[in-house]
C-alpha cells in the first residue's frame, strides 16, 4: 500500500464538499450574517438561547463529524507511513520508498501501537458524530469539508505530526467537546451531553499521547523539537479560526484549561495558547471593521458587540 498519501487523494462520495481555508476565511457571511442589535451583548458562546444557536450547534457538529474522520485518517497513516526503529530492513516495507528525512522516518513500534488505538477511537467518533449530526438535524455535506487536519497529518517528521495534530488540533477538540458537551447540558439533550463527555475522555488521551512522545522522541534533539513546537504554534494560530475559540466570551468556543492540564500541557503551554487566540480574535475583529467600512452596503449599528466570527461555521477536530 502506498506511504504518505496526498491530501486530494482522500476517499470520499459525492455528498462531502470540499473548500480551502483561504475560501474560508474570504467568506463574507462570517462576518455579516446576524444583526448585532439581536446578538447577546455579552456573549458570543455557542449556547441554545442564541438566536442562531441551533445553526451554529449543527455547523460545529458537521465541523467535528469531518474532523473525526481526517483525525481517523491521520493516525491511520502514521501507523503506515514510518518504519520500526531497529527493524527497518526487515519485512514489506523494507523495499518501500520513505520521506527523505531518513531519521525522522522511524517510530518506536509503541507509537505505532499508541496510534493504532487512536484510529480505533477516532472510527468509533465517526459512528457517533454521524448519529450525533442526524440527531441535530443534518446531513453529511450539508456543510463545507476544510481538510487542514489532514494535511498537518502529512509532514514527513512524525514528531512534527503529532505536535500539530494531536496536541494542536486534538487539544482544540478539548475546547470544542467541552463546549459542545455544555451546550448539550443547556439544552437538556442527554444524548448530545453524554457522547460528548465520552469522546472528550477519549481526547484527552490522544493529547496526552502527543505530549508525551513529543517530550521523548526529542529529549536528545532540542532542535527538532523546537520545529515541532514551531509546527504546533503555526497551526494553533490557523485553527484559532480568526478568534472562534479563545477565553473572550467574543468567542463562539472556549480554552478549556483544565482538560488541557490533564492532556499534558504546562501552565506556560496555555498560556501561549490563549494568547496566539486573542491575538487571532482582534485581527479578525480588525479585518471585520475594515471590510465594513470599506463596504459599499451601509452596515450603520453594527457595532463590534456584535461581532461574528468565522468560527460559527464548522471547526474540525478529532
Ligand atoms: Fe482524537
Ligand atoms: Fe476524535
Amino acid at each position: 500500500m502506498r506511504t504518505f498519501l496526498p491530501v486530494e487523494d482522500l476517499a470520499r462520495d459525492d455528498r462531502f464538499v470540499r473548500y480551502t481555508m483561504r475560501e474560508r476565511m474570504a467568506d463574507k457571511r462570517a462576518s455579516a450574517r446576524i444583526d448585532a442589535k439581536e446578538r447577546s451583548k455579552t456573549s458570543n458562546r455557542i449556547t441554545p438561547d442564541r438566536r442562531d444557536g441551533a445553526d451554529a450547534a449543527r455547523g460545529l457538529m458537521h465541523g467535528i463529524l469531518v474532523g473525526e474522520i481526517q483525525a481517523l485518517e491521520g493516525a491511520g497513516r502514521t501507523c503506515h507511513d514510518f518504519r520500526v526503529t531497529g527493524i527497518a530492513e526487515r519485512g514489506p516495507l523494507a523495499t518501500q520508498p520513505i520521506a527523505d528525512a531518513a531519521p525522522a522516518a522511524e517510530v518506536p513500534f509503541a507509537l505505532k501501537l499508541d496510534m493504532a488505538r487512536q484510529a480505533w477511537d477516532e472510527a468509533r467518533h465517526v459512528e457517533i458524530s454521524v448519529k450525533l449530526a442526524e440527531w441535530m438535524g443534518s446531513d453529511i455535506g450539508s456543510v463545507a469539508e476544510n481538510t487542514v487536519l489532514f494535511e498537518a497529518a502529512c509532514s514527513t517528521d512524525p514528531v512534527l505530526r503529532l505536535a500539530g495534530v494531536n496536541r494542536a488540533l486534538e487539544g482544540l477538540a478539548i475546547d470544542v467537546f467541552t463546549t459542545m458537551k455544555e451546550f448539550g447540558e443547556l439544552a437538556q439533550d442527554p444524548y448530545l451531553a453524554f457522547c460528548e463527555d465520552w469522546m472528550l475522555a477519549d481526547e484527552v488521551t490522544h493529547v496526552k499521547m502527543g505530549s508525551d512522545w513529543l517530550r521523548s522522541l526529542t529529549a536528545n534533539d532540542p532542535a527538532r523539537r523546537e520545529r515541532a513546537l514551531e509546527f504546533q504554534r503555526v497551526v494553533d494560530k490557523m485553527f484559532s479560526f480568526g478568534g472562534t475559540r479563545s477565553d473572550s466570551m467574543d468567542s463562539p468556543i472556549g480554552l478549556a484549561r483544565r482538560f488541557r492540564e490533564l492532556a499534558g500541557f504546562t501552565d506556560d503551554e496555555v498560556a501561549d495558547i490563549a494568547e496566539v487566540s486573542l491575538q487571532a480574535l482582534n485581527e479578525r475583529k480588525q479585518s471585520i471593521r475594515a471590510a465594513r467600512q470599506s463596504s459599499a452596503h451601509s452596515t450603520a449599528g453594527i457595532e463590534p458587540a456584535g461581532f461574528e466570527p468565522a468560527g460559527i461555521e464548522p471547526a474540525e477536530t478529532a
